[in-house]
């Protein structure tokens, strides 16, 4: 057998990144397809709970350790009049839904989400309307859900049944304004003055929230990065973070190149990041803006089928993307690429969690199953929690058709003191062969064990179904620990997880 190609890594305790904040595991349902009604709401399922809730979904999420989960959209919010969600059921409209040209019933609104929310363990990230809608929806929005009572709209929710005030933290202002699909799109002034005065107006009801204005939609935007940059002049001293939106895929079936596509996250996160800081700069701002990639994942399997969506149903299967081994490969090496930058990204959802674009699938009245993609994010969100280190990493690399330099190895390390314990998380990009990885760990001291968990398959297409859950991780032997050096053999095309035991 040939010698494996060879790659090293120095992981330091010192070399901290940020503490990794707990919303990098977030996620995003939208009133969509099948994410709401027959994804985690689906009344007569077999699992259905006093509210409509599948328990069997709720499980899989629960099992994720989902942070925060952004709500209601996506396309869908600015089109959406949140009255019509709340109140008694039988009096909620069934409208068009004009941003996927769907009928939405209302059976599921603000109240029955973040009930939903709290059965996950999960925050919620609000989105409000700036599309059809302006500030005082978004006011109303906040004070019906945050204030405890005595006025208009917090009693109104109290008078639903909902006497706690909700306590939402994370408030998305608008999506997507750059984009000529949204409904009501925006020039970038119009949007910057328009999230401003709503952001006043929200945090003058609730001082405690957080806000997140919209940049562009993607980086291919031929508007980016100067949306981005008229937006934040506009913005910059009324919120606390700018959104950030990716989705990758691989319709020109070239694997080197798609695993390769996290580097395009990577240099997307940096522009952001230089648009933030030039903006204090000018400011003159003590301020240091922060990043919410609120919606990322590989998406382009369903984008043929939905051409051939007919118009005006209820939940239609809609966006519903089976994932291949080589796309949980990628989530992999994008969830590596958001840890690289924990110091600036605090919040981020893989868009999205149900059935649309998702971790989790359903089947209407039968069950629910775990796609590829759901590994990677269960084993970062298991074990990614303490804080980021910047690796020192040696490695082959390769070119493809969009990169050059691409490293064969994509890692992180994550610290996490209190559990005594040390996460490596690697992707081998390398479709032919091992890659033999020596890391130096001295500075933690006496290591006292590993485990090594491998997501790997000799077919990049193969894909967990109803029927078969081909994809799902295993232990591997043979990692070896030898005076604060690790050495351990990556499969070829593998998601890998070294857990180390500190003393
Ligand atoms: O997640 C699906 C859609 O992608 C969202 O509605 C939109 O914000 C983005 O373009």
């Amino acid at each position: 057998m040939a010698d494996a190609k060879t790659a090293t890594l120095i992981v330091d305790k010192d070399f901290i990144i940020s503490e990794v904040d707990p919303r990098l595991y977030g996620s995003f349902v939208e009133h969509l397809g099948r994410a709401v009604y027959g994804g985690i709401y689906e009344k007569g399922h077999p699992t259905a709970d006093e509210d409509g809730f599948r328990r069997d979904v709720l499980d899989l999420v629960r099992e994720l350790r989902v942070s925060i989960v952004r709500y209601p959209g996506g396309n869908f919010v600015s089109g959406y009049n949140w009255e019509d969600g709340v109140g008694p059921l039988e009096k909620r409209p069934r409208k068009l839904e004009l941003a996927w040209r769907t009928i939405e019933p209302n059976w599921v609104g603000v109240n029955e989400f973040a009930r939903w929310a709290v059965k996950a363990g999960a925050a919620v990230n609000m989105s409000v309307n700036l599309g059809t809608r302006g500030p005082e929806e978004a006011r109303a929005l906040v004070e019906y859900c945050n204030h405890p009572s005595g006025s208009y709209w917090s009693d109104l929710r109290v008078s639903h049944g909902q006497k706690e005030p909700h306590g939402i933290k994370v408030w998305c202002l608008g999506n997507e304004m750059d984009g000529p699909w949204q409904i009501c799109h925006k020039t970038p002034a119009e949007y910057g003055r328009a999230a401003q005065e709503t952001a006043k107006v929200m945090r003058w009801v609730d001082p405690g929230i957080e806000l997140v204005v919209c940049g562009s939609s993607h980086p291919r935007m031929p508007t980016f990065p100067d949306y981005d940059a008229t937006v934040l002049d506009h913005v910059y001293d009324h919120v606390n973070y700018i959104s950030l939106h990716s989705y990758y895929g691989n319709t020109e079936n070239d694997t080197a190149n798609f695993l390769a596509k996290s580097l395009e996250m990577d240099s997307y996160i940096r522009s952001v990041i230089a648009a933030c800081d030039l903006t204090r700069a000018r400011k003159r701002s003590r301020k240091t803006l922060n990043l919410s990639f609120d919606e990322w994942n590989v998406w382009y399997h369903s984008h043929e089928a939905d051409r051939k969506i007919a118009p005006w149903t209820i939940a239609p299967s809609q966006v519903e993307d089976t994932y291949t081994f080589e796309d949980a490969l990628v989530v992999g090496c994008l969830i590596i690429t958001l840890l690289k930058h924990s110091d600036r990204v605090k919040v981020a959802c893989i868009a999205q969690l149900v059935n649309v674009i998702a971790p989790i699938m359903t089947a209407t009245g039968g069950p629910a199953w775990r796609q590829t993609i759901f590994y990677p994010f269960l084993h970062a969100s298991s074990f990614g929690r303490g804080v980021a280190l910047q690796t020192i990493a040696s490695s082959p690399r390769y070119d493809s058709r969009d990169f050059t330099d691409v490293p064969l190895l994509e890692s992180v390390a994550v610290h996490n003191a209190e559990r005594g314990e040390l996460a490596i998380f690697a992707v081998n990009r390398d479709q032919e062969g091992e890659l033999a990885l020596s890391c130096d760990l001295r500075s933690f001291g006496t290591l006292t064990g590993v485990i090594h968990t491998v997501l790997d398959s000799r077919n990049p297409k193969a894909a967990n179904t109803q029927g078969s859950q081909n994809i799902k991780p295993r232990e591997a032997a043979g990692a070896k620990l030898e005076k604060g050096r690790l050495s351990v053999r990556l499969p070829p095309l593998s998601w890998n997880v070294l857990r180390l035991s500190l003393q």
